[in-house]
């Protein structure tokens, strides 16, 4: 069975201004994307859930269009005839809010065709096939999901010098509470376009200003300076709030999980829903975080982030 992987993310400091070529700062979870590959007449994929199907020919239906059309692309970086593969793929994060499934998803498959074809060492081609497939749902990534789905681990993103690993000593223990609202990329990503045309350099300002927090963070992190690392968390908190990324609920969760001791905490992906991420102490703490912000959200977890 030829099996591929892609991991989750959480993006811990730069959201949108990586969209713009400034460095954010990722982890990569350990729950993701699992796609297994099998022979097939022709080429398709599928899920456990029902909710991925799609076939290299369009199905015409046109709930599946946009699966159909990324999975098209993402074939196609790899060859221009049929490749005659069946991919079962098994999502183990929520998608649509923030934590990278799509791109999960799309290193995962990428990294079983990939396998199938005997080019599993090729990297740049499992990233741009995956791009390929993030595109078509987002428009214009700035690729940090897919380069943390791929590579693990910790890290600084940005858009020329790709994927930096920043070392750290000990695992990290975050909670991630998901507000219940779906959100898309595409349309905050636009939003923020917008308002950067309509209010110019005092967007920017804040675009600059995160992406320095994105540096500090790292710096911290190499540091083992959680103290720091949180505050910067906090402050990009507020300037994505700024900009209107922010909701009512994010912000009660944020508020929530400051108030039972969490190191900072703030929105995490797109904003305009989606999730929450909240920097704890220890594993124990984290746990407690994940359990006292239940009552605020639809989901919560405790992850580890570990050093690699
Ligand atoms: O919501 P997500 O997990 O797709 O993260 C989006 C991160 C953005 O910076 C808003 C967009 C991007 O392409 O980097």
């Amino acid at each position: 069975m030829i099996q591929g992987r892609g991991r989750g993310k959480v993006i811990l400091l730069g959201e949108h201004a990586v969209v713009y070529g400034y460095p954010a700062l990722a982890a990569a979870l350990d729950r993701g994307a699992e796609a297994e590959l099998s022979a097939s007449s022709d080429d398709r994929l599928v899920s456990a859930t029902a909710l991925l199907n799609a076939r290299r020919k369009h199905s015409h239906d046109e709930k599946c269009e946009q699966i159909d059309e990324a999975f098209t692309a993402l074939l196609e970086s790899f060859s221009a005839i049929p490749l005659g593969v069946c991919l079962k793929i098994q999502l183990e994060i929520p998608p649509g809010v923030g934590l990278g499934g799509s791109a999960a998803t799309g290193i995962a498959l990428s990294a079983a065709i990939a396998a199938h074809l005997g080019r599993s060492g090729d990297l740049a081609l499992i990233e741009s096939a995956a791009l390929a497939w993030e595109r078509v749902f987002h428009g214009t990534p700035s690729g940090v999901d897919t380069a943390l789905a791929l590579h693990g681990g910790v890290g600084l993103f940005d858009k020329m010098r790709g994927f930096q690993r920043v070392d750290i000593k000990e695992p990290l223990h975050i909670a991630i509470a998901n507000s219940g609202a779906k959100t898309s990329t595409r349309e905050m990503v636009e939003a923020v376009a917008l308002r950067r045309e309509q209010e110019g350099e005092a967007v920017d300002e804040i675009l600059r200003s995160i992406g320095l927090l994105a540096k500090r963070g790292a710096l911290a992190l190499n540091d083992n300076d959680l103290l720091t690392l949180g505050e910067a968390m906090n402050e990009n908190h507020r300037l994505l709030a700024g900009l209107g990324l922010s909701t009512p609920s994010l912000d009660a969760l944020q508020r929530a999980a400051l108030n039972e001791g969490a190191l900072g905490a703030k929105l995490t992906g797109s904003g305009g829903g989606g999730a929450l991420v909240a920097l704890a102490r220890s594993r124990e703490q984290a746990e407690a975080l994940a359990l006292a912000l239940s009552s605020l959200a639809l989901e919560t977890s405790s992850y580890e982030i570990k050093p690699w």
